[in-house]
């Protein structure tokens, strides 16, 4: 089973929009296993996005990403990560397809609304940037539900 990070950027509780886009997640059969709603320190974003330090949108992006509460979620689901991104679409909103989230909801690539991990490797990183141990939840399905 692979897990993997969402972030429910600032705009998702100002936009009232934040169980809308969990719905997604849940409905495609995800399995929510921590959760917290945060105010990202300025600390936090630099580690979070510290890749794209030496691009041009890297100091706009901070200063969005800390300016509200976000959501941060950790799902859990074969092939999860590949999974959330094709719900989440293309992280360029000119590519992001209707029906995606950022298809859906997304009108500019610096709000994309939702922040998804793009490879096992960086969800091991971000899922511990997150959370500790003790803050997610092993839990097992009851026998009557499938995907
Ligand atoms: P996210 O998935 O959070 O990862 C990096 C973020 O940088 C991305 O979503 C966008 O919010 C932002 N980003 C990436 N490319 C651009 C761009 N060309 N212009 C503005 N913001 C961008």
């Amino acid at each position: 089973m692979e897990k993997t990070l969402v972030l429910l950027k600032p705009g998702c509780l100002q936009r009232r929009i934040a169980g809308e886009i969990i719905h997604r997640f849940e409905r495609k059969g995800l399995k929510i296993i921590a959760l917290k709603m945060i105010q990202m320190d300025r600390l936090t974003a630099e580690t979070h996005y510290a890749e794209h330090r030496e691009k041009a949108f890297y100091g706009p992006l901070v200063e969005y990403i800390t300016s509200g509460p976000i959501i941060a979620l950790l799902l859990e689901g074969e092939e999860a990560i590949s999974i959330v991104r094709r719900l989440a679409g293309p992280t360029s909103v000119d590519d992001a397809c209707p029906g995606t989230i950022r298809g859906d909801y997304a009108a500019r690539t610096r709000l994309n609304i939702v922040h998804a991990s793009d490879s096992p490797a960086s969800a091991e990183r971000e899922c511990a940037l997150f959370f500790r141990p003790g803050e997610v939840y092993v839990w097992e399905d009851g026998n009557q539900i499938w995907f």
